[in-house]
């Protein structure tokens, strides 16, 4: 069994802890506090999560995408991959050692996608780009934690609170949509999208996309007026 290898630390900024980027052969893994948030091997239902917006705003002429977590670059990959050359795409990233392991070591798993010109990283916490926006994305991508739940820090509890949801609503244009990814399903933040007033739909995904898997959920939510 080869082992693994640190190749580098991070601290999470606003008191989240630590972040290890580590390497076995040609797997990745990023862990936070010894927990594992991202292994290489398994990116189906990040990919799934870019899919599943892409179908729900396609045929919108300059679409413009937020993806909050840049993690391995799945899910930005994947979502270029089926957007149009007129498309953008802004990336929020808060931890700014991410963003260099993806020009770097992590940039082949996902095809180098921070080369795209489609594309502009944010260097920030994506709630920032939340408070301060309206009305100025077809689609916001959420994969910043384990869910609802959180793990990587407390301040992310705010992106799935009442406020936090209101504030993803109102920088949605008409006809937008705010997906959110998680290890799992919650009633309770299934009902507090409910009551923001979006369209929700739940989807189950697998793990490994169609080689199975466990199952994750990822939050479907329409801004329809
Ligand atoms: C699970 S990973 C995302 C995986 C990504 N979907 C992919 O396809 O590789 C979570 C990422 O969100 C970042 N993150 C955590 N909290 C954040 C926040 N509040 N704003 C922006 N990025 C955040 C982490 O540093 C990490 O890069």
């Amino acid at each position: 069994m080869i082992p693994w290898e640190l190749l580098g630390s991070a601290k999470v900024p606003g008191g989240g802890g630590e972040l290890r980027l580590y390497r076995r052969g040609k797997e990745f893994s990023v862990r936070v506090n010894r927990t594992e948030l991202m292994n290489s091997s398994a990116h189906g239902s990040e990919d799934a999560l870019a899919g599943l917006v892409c179908t729900k705003i396609s045929g919108r002429p300059l679409p413009r995408l937020l993806i909050g977590g840049l993690g391995m670059g799945y899910t930005l990959a994947a979502a270029l991959r089926l957007l149009g050359p007129n498309a953008s795409v802004v990336v929020a990233e808060l931890v700014p050692e991410l963003v260099v392991w993806n020009r770097g070591p992590l940039a082949a798993l996902a095809g180098h996608p921070l080369e795209d010109t489609r594309v502009k990283v944010c260097e920030a916490d994506v709630a920032r780009l939340l408070r301060t926006e309206r009305t100025a994305y077809d689609a916001i991508l959420l994969d910043v934690d384990n869910g609802p739940e959180g793990l990587t820090r407390q301040d992310n509890d705010w992106l799935y609170s009442r406020p936090g949801l209101d504030a993803a609503f109102a920088a949605l244009r008409p006809g937008g949509v705010l997906a959110v990814w998680s290890a799992g399903p919650n009633t309770a933040f299934s009902r507090r999208l409910k009551q923001t007033g979006f369209k929700v739909e739940e989807v189950r995904v697998r793990a490994r996309g169609p080689r199975g898997g466990g199952h994750h959920t990822i939050w479907i939510s329409e801004r329809v007026s």
